[in-house]
């Protein structure tokens, strides 16, 4: 079946040559002599018109055929129409189809939840193996895929190559112990067996060796990844400029509307890089995207900027042209603490920055994205460089209006000997970063990289209110349907 898209259709010249034309109808109005139908196939944000004028003398003589269609046309239905390109007598599109063949390709009956009426966000969760045929949610989506293709092209334009980190991994990257084990063991087996052996009287160390993880699927405790980090690391120590792109896992019991248990993640990490050029790239990376949005995603944006946040675009705009404001940690701190009184949580030098924190800076104080940088070394990773006064790593976090932190960030601990004292430190276990100290061990050179999160992006893009509508499928605390 060899179709145009609509958006190709909508752009060409209304020189009368037949198009064939297949989609879902948002809306059809049947007047005495006149039928139109609104058709959209999701390749754009504008609907098509089909226009059949029961009067025309020219009609075709399958008038009977079409009218047949037209009674079984709803909103929802899916058809294919050919018809003649013409001059659109209607204001708002330049061109619409005289329709000469009509055939409904599937009926939809009215209990169709996705009708003309808008549905609240939460109805459309709901129903979210429909939500991508409203006018929102395809805009979303296609801003989803267009926000992917810049990403890929800013690095592809710069030197990076494209890498790909497990997502199944031994490894705990941040720390934070909020990884979903992986595991192939039963756990009503292990029940069993406890029970068997008297668990209810056992101290927790020996209950807990009751699990053997030499019998487990990877011989080891194995989890979902919390980002790709490390193992992007042993790339850019071989291949210069990586980045990789895919899903991360946390399981952290955050049900916030920024919070994801599934997101995607933009990791690169660049070999030869301090924490100046990290920042740099940072900048001129989220300037490059939004700047894709506003240049290429027009339509799109117009509709963001009309329904769901007024004034996203100029927003967006304002953020290409400024530069960001970068500050230290202590500076921030010390900033916030004149304004103490705003805050549930009161902010003071070594406390982690609280989303309240974050946005007070960047909606408030510099009215911009900020770059928050050199955090007290025990709020951040094990992996950060540290600083000379032996307080602070090379961490940066990038803020912005509306959301807080986008982008995570730092120059990576080069070291091998302040490495392996971090990880002692910390109580992890040297064996387990033994590759990964290796790369300090074997011509170790200065590098850095970030994280951007990716449906943090979208937020901030298209100004959608909570995180779990920028992702087709949201998984989260309690909810992974689909
Ligand atoms: O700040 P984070 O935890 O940094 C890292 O994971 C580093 N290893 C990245 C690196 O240097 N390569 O996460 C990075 C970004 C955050 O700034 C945020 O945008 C996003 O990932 N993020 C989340 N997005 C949605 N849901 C969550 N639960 C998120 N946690 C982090
Ligand atoms: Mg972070």
């Amino acid at each position: 079946m060899k179709t145009e898209l609509i958006k190709d259709i909508l752009t060409s010249a209304p020189d009368g040559r037949t198009v064939t034309v297949c989609g879902w109808v948002r809306t059809i109005r049947d007047s005495k002599n006149l039928v139109f139908i609104q058709v959209n196939d999701g390749s754009c944000f504008a609907s098509i018109q089909l226009t059949f004028d029961r009067t025309n003398p020219s009609n075709p003589s399958n008038a009977e055929s079409i009218e047949s269609a037209v009674a079984d046309i709803s909103t929802g239905a899916s058809i294919k129409a050919t018809g003649k390109l013409v001059e659109s007598p209607a204001s708002g599109q330049a061109v619409e189809v005289n329709v000469e063949t009509l055939v409904v390709l599937g009926k939809c009956p009215g209990d169709y939840p996705i009708q003309k009426k808008a549905a609240s966000m939460e109805f459309l969760r709901e129903n979210a193996h429909l939500r991508a045929r409203t006018n929102t949610f395809g805009a979303v989506f296609r801003m989803r895929s267009q926000m992917a293709f810049a990403l890929h092209t800013f690095f592809q334009e710069r030197g990076f190559y494209y890498i790909n980190t497990p997502e199944i991994t031994c490894s705990d990257c941040e720390g934070a112990g909020e990884m979903f084990q992986i595991t192939t063991l039963s756990m009503e087996k292990l029940a069993k067996i406890a029970v068997e052996k008297g668990a209810k009287g056992m101290n927790p160390e020996d209950a807990a060796k009751l699990v053997d993880y030499s019998k487990d699927f990877f011989g080891k405790q194995a989890s979902l990844t919390v980002s790709g980090q490390l193992e992007a690391e042993t790339l850019a120590t071989a291949l210069g400029r990586v980045y990789t792109f895919g899903p991360t896992f946390r399981a952290e019991n955050s049900n916030t509307t920024r919070h994801l248990a599934e997101f995607w993640m933009c990791e690169p990490e660049m070999a030869f890089f301090d924490l100046e050029d990290d920042m740099d790239i940072q900048e001129e990376f989220i300037k490059y995207l939004l700047n894709w949005a506003l240049t290429k995603c027009a339509a799109d944006m117009e509709f963001f900027n009309k329904r769901i946040q007024p004034g996203v675009i100029d927003t967006l705009r304002h953020v290409v042209e400024t530069p960001f404001k970068r500050v230290s940690y202590t500076e921030a701190v010390a900033e916030l603490e004149k304004h103490a009184d705003e805050f549930e949580f009161k902010p003071y030098w070594g406390c982690d920055l609280a989303t309240e924190h974050e946005r007070y800076l960047t909606e408030k104080i510099y009215k911009c994205p900020v770059m928050v940088y050199n955090y007290p070394k025990e709020i951040k990773a094990f992996y950060m460089k540290l600083n000379d006064d032996g307080k602070t790593v090379k961490a940066v976090d990038v803020l912005v209006p509306g959301l807080g932190e986008i982008i995570g960030g730092s120059e990576r601990e080069e070291s091998y000997d302040k490495l392996l004292a971090r990880i002692n430190e910390l109580g992890l276990k040297p064996e387990d970063y033994s590759w990964y100290l290796d790369l300090r061990k074997f011509g170790t050179v200065p590098h850095s990289g970030f994280g951007l999160g990716f449906e943090r992006l979208l937020l901030y893009v298209t100004g959608m209110q909570n995180i779990r509508d920028v992702i087709p499928y949201p998984r989260a605390p309690k909810l992974a349907d689909f």
